[in-house]
């Protein structure tokens, strides 16, 4: 059997119709930028989130560096960022001429380790970028209190986490639940295409209940401008391409029912796998709902567990096998090995398994007859 890791196409059948009509309504109008669906697609995605803004933009990355440009991030500032993320988190803030300062993970979530992060906080400390890591809210609520204790931003890194909650005082009633990217000051999505919600190319949006953020971000996103050719600040062109917004449309009404998908998903792979002692399944904490961007395991033996799974046809992938602090990119930073130590066991370690909405169980069957095989060897 083949189980491929993702597969966007059989998935892209449920939205066929809708995707097509929004292309021909949007080919249509021949208003390719800042159109009325990019317009409808901010009003529709800030109200999925419960957020009074958001600004489309042309991916994930220029979420982040919008954001922390709009939240006043620049030279001579330090933000705080997991060291154990995707490289764009990091790379947003220096980006902005700011310095990442970087945090090791909480040993069971692999999000931020809150404990750690008040002994880094100094003078130049202007913000925290919490990352939602594979669908999975960082703690908000611990990190909006040493926030506002230490007077810093927040910078929500919800590139992988488009639906998924945070539940204050980990009471999981529906009131409670705040969505990923609504708690701080501003909250980032990447749409790239295998995300959660992924559009048809890249693309990403900037949610806030900022008013002076939300300002910024639009003059940020298109050149500084105020009115055709006045422009008040230097920005970016990282508008949100209509078309892009359009298929997103098509999208947005089914992102829960998928993302209940990955849940019962991850639900049947924990039952599977949660008796054999080589592999620690993943954790959801008590104040999460995971959305499972991606399922994680972690075994000892990882490299000859990957070589076993793609020998029998499982579309396995490593999400990271290596740190930031540890990236040729990030050597000036004169990090060393050792410094992150989670962080570098948890990239040693880490595999991730087949999981995407219209995943079978036949299919979840066998990925973990083989993953239990693998172990074994
Ligand atoms: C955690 C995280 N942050 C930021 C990004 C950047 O998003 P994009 O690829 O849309 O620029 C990604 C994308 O993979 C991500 O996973």
């Amino acid at each position: 059997m083949n189980v491929p890791f993702l597969d966007l196409t059989t998935q892209h059948k449920e939205i066929s119709i809708d995707a097509h009509a929004a292309f021909e309504r949007v080919f249509g109008k021949s208003n390719f930028i800042l159109g009325e669906d990019e317009v409808r697609f901010e009003e529709e995605f800030a109200a999925y989130c419960g957020t009074k803004f958001a600004v489309g933009v042309n991916s994930g990355t220029d979420a982040l560096v919008l954001g922390l440009l709009s939240s006043g991030i620049g030279p001579g500032d330090e933000v705080i960022v997991p060291a154990f993320t995707f490289i764009a988190s990091a790379s947003a803030v220096s980006m902005t001429g700011a310095k990442p300062v970087f945090v090791d993970s909480d040993e069971k979530t692999f999000t931020l380790d809150v404990d750690k992060i008040e002994s880094l906080i100094n003078k130049k400390t202007k913000a925290i970028m919490p990352v939602h890591l594979f669908g999975q809210t960082a703690d908000m609520g611990r990190i909006m209190k040493i926030a506002r204790k230490h007077n810093l931003k927040i910078i929500e890194d919800a590139a992988q986490a488009h639906g998924a909650l945070y539940y204050q005082g980990a009471v999981k009633t529906a009131s409670q639940g705040k969505k990923a990217g609504s708690i701080g000051d501003v909250g980032c999505f990447s749409f790239y295409p295998t995300k959660n919600l992924g559009a048809f190319g890249d693309a990403g949006i900037a949610v806030t209940n900022d008013k002076n953020i939300y300002r910024k971000l639009l003059l940020y996103r298109d050149n500084g401008r105020k009115s055709k050719y006045e422009h008040i600040l230097l920005g970016y062109n990282s508008r949100l391409d209509t078309l892009q917004a359009a298929f997103l449309r098509a999208k947005l009404p089914h992102l829960d029912r998928w993302n209940d998908a990955r849940r019962k998903i991850a639900k049947t792979y924990n039952t599977l796998l949660k008796d054999i002692v080589e592999i620690m399944t993943p954790m959801e904490a008590d104040f999460s709902h995971h959305v499972y961007h991606v399922y994680s395991i972690l075994v000892k033996n990882r490299d000859k567990v990957v070589g076993c799974l793609k020998s029998k046809g499982v579309g396995v992938m490593v999400h990271y096998p290596l740190p930031l602090h540890l990236q040729k990119a990030y050597k000036f930073l004169k990090y060393s090995k050792g410094d992150f130590p989670v962080a570098e066991k948890v990239s040693k370690q880490i595999i991730s398994l087949p999981m995407h909405p219209v995943l079978t169980v036949e299919q979840v069957l066998y990925v973990t007859e083989c993953v239990k095989n693998a172990v074994k060897q």
